[in-house]
C-alpha cells in the first residue's frame, strides 16, 4: 500500500482483488446433432475471445449434461441439476446458434426451457450460421432471452453456409468476421459486468 493510500485510507487489496475477478463467459454450443459443426465456430470464437484476456471463456457443450426432454422424467437426472449449477458458474453468455426451420435447435429451446434464475440478469452475444447466417434463428433467441431476462447485445456476427464453410462442413471464416466477434465481445463484457451488480 503506497503512502498517499495510506494517508487517505483508500483499500488497495480490495481494488486489486476487483480488478483480478475477471467474469466469466460460457460459449454455449446450440447443436447436439452427429456431425455439428458448432465445435468448430465455437472454438474459433473462443481463440478470439482467450486472446482478448479480458474474461475467462470456457466452452459449453449442451450434449455434455445429457439433458432429457423437458418434462418427460422426474427431473432427478443429474445433468439437469449439472447444466443449471454451470450456469449459475457464469457471468454471461456467447450463443452459438445453427438454423434449424427457420428457428433455433430443439436441443437449444430444451437447454433453455430448463433453467430460469439461472439465466436472469445476465448479459449474451449471438454468433449465428446457416444459409442466411442464421439471422432468422439468432431473431427467434432474442424473443426467448427476453422472457429470460437476458439482456442480448447488438453485434451479431453472421456467418455463411456457403462463404464461411466448405461443403457446408469445414469451417474456413472470412477475415471480415473478426471485427464483429470483438465489438460483440466488448458487449457481452459491458454487459455481464453491469448486470452483475444486480445479481448481488
Ligand atoms: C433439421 C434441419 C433443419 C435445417 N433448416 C435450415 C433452415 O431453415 N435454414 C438454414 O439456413 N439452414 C437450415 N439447416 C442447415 C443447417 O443450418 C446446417 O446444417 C448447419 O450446419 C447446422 O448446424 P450444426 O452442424 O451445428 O448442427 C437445417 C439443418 C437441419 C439439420
Amino acid at each position: 500500500m503506497g503512502f498517499w493510500n495510506k494517508l487517505f485510507g483508500k483499500n488497495t487489496n480490495n481494488e486489486e482483488t476487483i480488478e483480478m475477478t475477471k467474469l466469466n463467459i460460457g460459449i454455449v454450443l446450440g447443436s447436439t446433432r452427429e456431425g455439428r459443426v458448432s465445435p468448430q465456430v465455437g472454438q474459433w470464437v473462443k481463440e478470439i475471445a482467450d486472446k482478448r484476456g479480458d474474461a475467462n471463456y470456457e466452452i459449453v457443450d449442451i450434449a455434455d449434461f445429457n439433458l432429457p426432454f423437458l418434462g418427460t422424467t422426474d427431473g432427478t437426472e443429474p445433468g439437469i441439476a449439472a447444466w443449471n449449477e454451470k450456469l449459475a458458474s457464469l457471468d454471461g453468455f456467447v450463443f452459438i446458434v445453427q438454423e434449424y426451420n427457420h428457428s433455433i435447435t430443439g436441443a437449444l429451446k430444451n437447454a433453455l426451457d430448463f433453467a430460469r434464475e439461472a439465466w436472469n440478469d445476465k448479459a449474451a452475444g449471438i454468433v449465428s450460421y446457416g444459409s442466411t447466417g442464421g439471422a432468422r434463428a439468432a431473431e427467434h433467441l432474442r424473443g426467448i432471452m427476453g422472457e429470460l431476462m437476458i439482456a442480448d447485445v447488438r453485434t451479431h456476427p453472421t456467418l455463411s453456409l456457403f462463404t464461411d464453410f466448405e461443403n457446408g462442413s469445414v469451417f474456413k471464416p472470412q477475415d471480415l468476421h473478426l471485427d464483429n466477434v470483438n465489438l460483440m465481445l466488448d458487449q457481452v463484457n459491458a454487459w455481464s459486468g453491469a448486470l452483475k451488480t444486480l445479481r448481488k
